[in-house]
C-alpha cells in the first residue's frame, strides 16, 4: 500500500495548537500515568514532575489548560506485575495511560493535543525498547508488537502516536496500521534522531525504564557519529509516513537539530530531556536565576529551528510568564 503523507493532519485546527511561531506555542508538557487514585509522587532529581494516577493528571492537565497549556506528551508507567518479556500490557486498553487518554479527549476534546509515548521499554521485564532473543533486540518481532501499542493508544483517542524506540521500519508498519483501520487523522510522531545519550538517567527512575543488563547502542544513534546519519534518518522516516520528527537529546545537538530542520520538509520537534532539566533544576534553586536560564535554553531550541518543544520547564516557564 502506498503511503501518502497527509497534508491535512499538518493543518486541521488542532494541529495548529502544537506548530507555535512563539516559544510558548511550541511548547509540550510531558506526564508520567500511574495506576491507582490519589497518587501524586515526587520523582528524584526531578523537582515539580510527579508520577500520578489518572484521576491527579486529568486535573494537572484541566489547571495546565487554564494557564494556557495545550499539549501534553504522556508516558504510561507500568508496575511489575504488568511486564513481561514481550511486553504485552502496554498495548491494553484498560491500562492508566490509555484509560487517561479515553478520559482527557471526552472531557477536553480537540482543546487540547495529547501525545502518547509508543515504546517497549516500560511494559518489558528487561527493561529494553524491543523484544530479546538470544540475548539481542530483534527488530522486527518488535516492530510488530510496537503496531499493537500505537493502534491501542491511537484507539483511545491519541492525537499523536510518538514513536521512541528507534527500531527500523516502524513508521511504516504504524502508518500503514493507522491508515488500513480508517485512523487517517491520527498523526505519527517518530524519534528519528535519537542518541544513545547519558541524559536520560532521571527519566527511566521515573518510568520505571532502565535496562536490566546491556544498553541502547544497538539502535540509538552513536553520539559521536556526524550529520550524514541524522539526515539519513530523518529521511527516511520522511519516506516511511512521518508527521513530525522528534531530536533528542535536545543541548548537546542543537546543531543537529538545526541541520535536520533546514534539510527536511517536516515540522521538526526537540526533546528537552531529563538529565539537562535536572541540571539547571539543582543549579538554579532560586527563582530569577532559572527564569533566565529557561529562556535562555528554550530561546535556543526556537533559533535552531524548532517547530515543537517537549520540555520538562513548560508549567513553570508559561505559569509565569517567561515565554
Ligand atoms: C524511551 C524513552 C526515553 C526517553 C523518552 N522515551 C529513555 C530512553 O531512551 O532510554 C527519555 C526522556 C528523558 O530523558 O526525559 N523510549
Amino acid at each position: 500500500m502506498e503511503i501518502r503523507p497527509r497534508i491535512n493532519r499538518w493543518t486541521h485546527s488542532r494541529r495548529n495548537l502544537v506548530f507555535g511561531q512563539s516559544i510558548a506555542e511550541s511548547l509540550v508538557q510531558p506526564h508520567f500515568v500511574v495506576s491507582g487514585k490519589g497518587v501524586n509522587e515526587q520523582i528524584h532529581g526531578m523537582p515539580g514532575i510527579n508520577r500520578q494516577s489518572s484521576d491527579v493528571l486529568i486535573k494537572q492537565i484541566s489547571d495546565d489548560l487554564s494557564i494556557g497549556i495545550t499539549s501534553h506528551m504522556i508516558f504510561g508507567v507500568l508496575e511489575d506485575q504488568h511486564k513481561d518479556e514481550n511486553g504485552t500490557s502496554a498495548a491494553d486498553d484498560q491500562m492508566p495511560l490509555q484509560q487517561t487518554v479515553r478520559k482527557l479527549k471526552e472531557k477536553f476534546g480537540d482543546q487540547i493535543v495529547v501525545m502518547t509515548d509508543s515504546c517497549l521499554c516500560t511494559s518489558t521485564a528487561h527493561g529494553h525498547c524491543g523484544l530479546i532473543q538470544d540475548g539481542v533486540i530483534v527488530n522486527d518481532a518488535s516492530v510488530d508488537m510496537l503496531v499493537k501499542i500505537s493502534l491501542s493508544h491511537a484507539n483511545s483517542g491519541a492525537d499523536y502516536v510518538c514513536l521512541s524506540d528507534m527500531m527500523d521500519g516502524r513508521v511504516r508498519s504504524v502508518r500503514r496500521a493507522f491508515e488500513e483501520k480508517g485512523m487517517r487523522s491520527t498523526g505519527v510522531l517518530s524519534y528519528s534522531v535519537k542518541y544513545a545519550s547519558s541524559f536520560y538517567g532521571p527519566f527511566r527512575d521515573a518510568a520505571s525504564s532502565a535496562p536490566t543488563f546491556g544498553d541502547r547502542s544497538s539502535h540509538q544513534m552513536d553520539p559521536r557519529s556526524d550529520y550524514k546519519e541524522a539526515i539519513l534518518e530523518a529521511e527516511m522516516d520522511v519516506r516511511e509516513g512521518s508527521d513530525i520528527l522528534m531530536i533528542k537529546p535536545g543541548l548537546p545537538y542543537l546543531d543537529v537539530l538545526r541541520e535536520v530542520s533546514s534539510k527536511v520538509n517536516r515540522p521538526v520537534a526537540v526533546y528537552n530531556v531529563s538529565g539537562e532539566y535536572s541540571m539547571v533544576m539543582e543549579h538554579a534553586t532560586d527563582v530569577e536565576n532559572r527564569h533566565k536560564m529557561v529562556v535562555e535554553i528554550l530561546g535556543s531550541f526556537k533559533r535552531a529551528g524548532a517547530d515543537i518543544i517537549v520540555s520538562y520547564h513548560t508549567r513553570e516557564a508559561v505559569g509565569r510568564g517567561w515565554v
